[in-house]
This record gives structure tokens, sequence and C-alpha cells, in this order.
């Protein structure tokens, strides 16, 4: 068989270790042809496809980014998935391995959906896919929130400062939940759950009080109640969403004014999808890009490989694009015993 592999929306830390697997595997164990399409669907789209031969993933597996390139690229927008089949057919493409999150995977479905043979990889430091307990790159950029997290701490007590983190996430908390709770912070704020001001304030006085610092994590996604999420541009991309960001900044500003602390805001914006992969994220990264080749092999279109539990399973594509994955109450609640 002749296998193509893309990855597609914002990169992650791993996408080179799933890459790596599929060629791998697909190559030594079953002979396969193996091409790397470009810069998300815009590769298919344009055919812009070179072989990837066990040469090209030699020391890719402790890189970030993608070897491939990636892009928001939706060819339900711009320019139909014709020229995706044209290309596959052009070029002897039997199959695609599409590593992505919800966009990508939902192009992926759709285009299973219309005759073409899709397996699914999911990455997204977000975490917000159903079906898969966690996706390839959401470790690492909790660890280095987490980092920057311990970092702010000493910096923050040193002076009886308040430090807000905004991280990413789009509109699920993962990051800010697990980052917060590594990192001890005294209020995690998620989009799932509107936010008060007066509360968040009321925290970080108790906190300033006890022990002179407060470090308050939120996502780019949390919404102040009563309020919207704020956003960095208005643009929309091809996938209809907006680009966050500007909430720390925001509460910085007004944790200062009502409660007279001197209160700073540190984005992490694109740093948590920078750099190497952790170790969790490229055993993760190498098992789905395994399991993605043996489905290929097997001739089992419209799935995705998952985590669940500590096994690697097939899902319906389907399944994993219905619904974002946001985080539920009860592990909001189990952090809150913390704040203040
Ligand atoms: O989906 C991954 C993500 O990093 C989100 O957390 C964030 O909102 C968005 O992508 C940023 O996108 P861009 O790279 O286009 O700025």
């Amino acid at each position: 068989m002749r296998i193509g592999v893309l990855t597609g929306g914002g990169d992650c830390p791993g996408l080179n270790a799933v890459i790596r697997a599929v060629v791998r595997k697909g190559i030594e164990i079953y002979g396969h042809d193996i091409v790397g399409f470009r810069e998300g669907w815009r590769g298919p789209m344009l055919g812009l496809i070179h072989p990837l031969g066990l040469a090209d993933v030699e020391h890719i597996l402790p890189l970030g980014g993608t070897i491939l390139g990636t892009s928001r690229t939706n060819p339900y927008r711009d320019g139909g998935p014709e020229q995706v089949r044209q290309t596959l057919a052009e070029h002897g493409v039997d199959a695609l391995i599409a590593i992505g999150g919800e966009d990508t995977l939902g192009v992926a479905q759709r285009l299973h959906e219309d005759g073409l043979f899709v397996v699914g990889v999911p990455k997204t430091i977000d975490n917000d896919l159903s079906v898969t307990d966690y996706t390839v790159g959401f470790d690492t950029a909790v660890h280095i929130a987490t980092e920057a997290i311990d970092r702010l701490h000493t910096t923050a007590e040193s002076h009886h400062r308040v430090a807000i983190v905004e991280v990413m996430g789009r509109h699920a908390g993962w990051i800010a939940l697990h980052s917060g709770m590594a990192g001890g912070a005294n209020v995690i704020l998620m989009p799932e759950r509107p936010f008060s001001v007066s509360w968040v304030c009321q925290w970080v006085t108790r906190c300033l009080d006890r022990v002179s610092a407060a470090i308050v994590v939120v996502a780019e996604g949390a919404i102040p109640e009563g309020g919207a999420e704020v956003l960095a541009a208005a643009e929309v991309d091809a996938f209809g969403h907006r680009r966050l960001g500007g909430v720390g900044i925001w509460l910085a500003g007004e944790i200062a004014r009502r409660t007279g602390a001197e209160a700073r805001a540190v984005v992490l914006g694109h740093i948590q999808r920078g750099g190497t992969p952790t170790a969790y994220d490229r055993v993760l990264a190498t098992r789905l890009g395994v399991h993605a080749i043996d489905a290929v092999h097997e001739g089992d279109s419209g799935v995705m490989v998952a985590l669940r539990g500590t096994e690697i399973v097939r899902v319906k594509l389907a399944d994993a694009t219905a619904a974002v994955k946001t985080v539920p109450q009860h592990r909001h609640t189990e952090a809150e015993v913390f704040f203040g």
C-alpha cells in the first residue's frame, strides 16, 4: 500500500514521534510505501507530497514541531474534497493518516464519509478530544506551564505580588486545571465555569495575608460572570475559531484596582506548544503511531486510535469529533479545595 501522513491544526510536541512510528512500522514491518503531505490539508489539496523513508525519521523522536509543517486549511471551505481525492489518485495513495485535533479530524471524518480511506491520531495541547483520555502534546504543555508556575511562586513571594498566569486550551480548562494543581496555584479559572472577580479577589487577599503572594492560573477561554471571552483578534480561522487571549492582563488590572495589591500577568502563549516532548508524550505518540499504521494495514477506515486507561484502542472518528471534551464539575471541585 501507499500511505500518506499529514499533521494539521496547531503544532505540538510529539507530532514527529507519531510520524516516526508510522514510518518505522509501515516500512520495516509491513513493507508499505509512506509519503508525507506538507502543511496539513493544504498538502493533499495542492499535491505537496514527498516520500518519507527511514532516513527521514532518524533523530526526530525528541524534536518538537512537525517535519511535515502544518496549517489550518479546511478543504470543505477552501476548495472542496474533490481536490484531495484527485491528488491521492494521481499519486497512487491508498490511505491517509491524519494527525490532528477536532478540526483536522473533523475533516478526516467527512472525507471518510465521502469514501476516502482515513485513520486519525489525536493530538492537541488542549486535550479536548472526546473518547481519548489524553492527546499528544498535552503532557508537555502542562509540564511547561507547571515549570512557569513554580518559577512565579518565588518571584511573587519576594515582591509580595499577585502573579496571574494565562494558559492556552481554547474552550477547555485542562491545561489550567493540571498545571494549576501541579504548581500549587491559589486560584484556577477555567472556561467551563464563569468566575466571580470578587471571589477571586477574596481568595487572593487571603493568600496575601497568609503567604504574602498569590498565584492565579487562568485559562485563555475563562469568562467572568456576566462577561464574555476576551479575544486577541477579531478575525476567525478556516474552522470559524476566534483567537483567544488577554483575560490574564484584564484580570491583573481588576485585582490591582479592587485589592490594592501589585499584580503582574504572564501570558505563556505558544511557549506551551514549542520544544521537545516529555517522555510521556513520546511514548504516547509512538504507541498511537504504531496502532494507526496497524489500523490502515488491516483496512479499518474511519477510526481514530485512542488512549483508554493504559491501552490503545480504536474508536469511531465520528465519536471522537462529535463533542469537545471539557473539564467536568467534579474535577473543578477537587481543585477548589486548594483555592485561597
Ligand atoms: O488548539 C491549540 C491552540 O494552541 C489553542 O490552545 C489556542 O487557542 C490556539 O491553538 C492558538 O492558535 P494559533 O496557533 O493559531 O495562535
